[in-house]
């Protein structure tokens, strides 16, 4: 095939350049600028204007009322944790991008998904340019379910992939990763932001014209979002995160993005070395693991999605050496957890000077919201006295800069999994008096009654 010519722009500015420089000449962004290639986007060109006096072709605009309404067909992979995450099940024609670090579990994950699927009587293709058929077959063996009649790929030419599904009539097309795959009429190297984007773009074609549902695994950056450009993230129909703390053996899923459901839905797998198992009750297991009667603990409830978790927050408050007290925070935002010492310290009297402050959220769970304040500052005033909080007890609240301690919303349904757990008390703002049958509510106004009732 006969090479399309390709122009460099500039994602910013949107500057041609004809080869490829590190900086844009025309706004002086640096590595803004990517492949891509003319042939494919004749309509690209803005500066072209639209042709004047020609009819547009025939599309009609018309009154919402009459869109017809499409049922959304879904299917279920049979990992309940999974379609629940992805909003009820796979939805053919989409494209979902799965981010991680390596090593977290995506190529498992999808490959029992593919398993199920395929299990389900639906035609599956699974392409790999990480891994060759042998090694899939090596991590298959391993797995509870049997992926021994999915059809695997090991191809890294995006167009040989695309054709491979065609020919099997996939339903499900998972891709391992994108990053690994490439277009041959662009010259830039697999992985390059240019290469990445067009190659995202060509498989949201193809699923939206065959129906085909597709998996894209994509390997994230340092900074957290998953590698190449943002436009990969905005292409997609869904975008999944599978985070987990890489010592322990809890996976969580969680989808930032999703046209067909909510997001921020939590998904609970713990990695077994059958593969993964999703956690039914994830709050159980969380709190599992916790050490009743050792100061640094309190538990609180957290608005995952639409489910309420419960966590442990555990704090250390130990002498420091020398110098400048650390303050470690693992699972929340360091600046927050500067605030509520500030706070406890100014309004509540405790003072953590020449203390070490650690403080961290047990299975890999990140404090998201403000409503966890309270059983942080709980946590730390129980290891700064050496009392533990009460195993029964469970504190939620928003702390104020003024030491006052806010109500918080979602109460019914963060207050119904702690009765179901065999909560007693929680502890929080006098305006959230809970209604649920068996939880006490006790009221905390400021965090000078916090300090009281932790002290020594
Ligand atoms: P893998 O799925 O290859 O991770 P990724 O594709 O995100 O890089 O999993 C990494 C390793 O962990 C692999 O050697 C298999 C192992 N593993 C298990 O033993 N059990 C599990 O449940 C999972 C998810 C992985
Ligand atoms: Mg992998």
């Amino acid at each position: 095939m006969a090479r399309l010519r390709s122009v460099y722009r500039c994602a910013e500015c949107g500057h041609e350049h004809p080869k490829w420089v590190g900086r844009c000449e025309a706004c002086g962004e640096w590595n803004s600028v990517a492949e891509e290639p003319v042939a494919a986007k004749p309509a690209r060109g803005r500066k072209a204007g639209r042709p004047e006096g020609r009819n547009l072709g025939a599309s009609a605009a018309r009154p919402l009322a009459e869109v017809e309404q499409s049922r959304l067909v879904r299917w279920n992979t049979g990992i309940p944790e999974f379609d629940f995450v992805i909003g009820g099940g796979i939805v053919p024609g989409s494209m979902a991008l799965i981010g991680g670090e390596p090593g977290i579990g995506k190529s498992t994950l999808l490959l029992q998904t593919a398993a199920r699927l395929r299990a389900a009587g639906r035609h599956v293709l699974y392409a790999s340019g990480e891994e060759s058929p042998e090694q899939i077959r090596l991590r298959a063996d391993r797995l509870i379910e049997d992926a021994g009649p999915v059809l695997v790929l090991g191809e890294t030419r995006l167009d040989a992939i695309l054709d491979a599904a065609q020919s099997a009539h996939a339903e499900l097309l998972v891709l391992d990763s994108i990053q690994t795959v490439y277009l041959e009429e662009l010259e830039s190297a697999p992985g390059s932001v240019g290469q990445v984007r067009e190659c995202a773009a060509r498989l949201m074609r193809f699923a939206k014209e065959t129906g085909t549902a597709v998996f894209v695994v994509g390997h994230v950056t340092k900074g957290g979002s998953i590698a190449g450009p943002k436009t990969l993230e905005h292409i997609a129909d869904t975008v999944l995160y599978f985070e987990g703390e890489s010592s322990l053996d809890y996976r969580l899923l969680r989808a930032t993005k999703n046209r067909f459901g909510s997001v921020d839905e939590l998904g609970v797998f713990t990695m077994t070395e059958h593969g993964l198992s999703a956690v039914a009750n994830p709050s159980a297991v969380f709190l599992a693991a916790r050490s009743e009667g050792t100061s640094g603990s309190a538990v609180t409830a957290l608005m995952e999605g639409t489910r309420p978790v419960l966590v442990e927050v555990q704090a250390l408050a130990a002498p420091s050496g020398y110098g400048t007290p650390q303050r470690v925070a693992t699972g929340l935002d360091p600046k927050r957890l500067a605030v509520l010492l500030a706070v406890l310290e100014r309004r509540g009297g405790a003072s953590f000077a020449q203390l070490d402050v650690f403080v961290q959220v047990t299975a890999g769970v990140r404090l998201r919201e403000p409503g966890a304040d309270l059983a942080v500052a709980a946590a730390l005033l129980s290891s700064l006295n050496g009392r533990p909080t009460p195993s029964d007890a469970l504190y939620l609240g928003e702390i104020g800069l003024g030491g006052e301690i806010r109500p918080i919303g979602g109460l019914e349904r963060r207050l119904a999994e702690a009765g179901r757990l065999g909560f007693k008390r929680s502890f929080g703002s006098p305006r959230q008096a809970a209604q649920v049958p068996g939880l006490r509510h006790v009221p905390l106004n400021h965090v000078d009654e916090l300090v009281r009732a932790l002290a020594a």
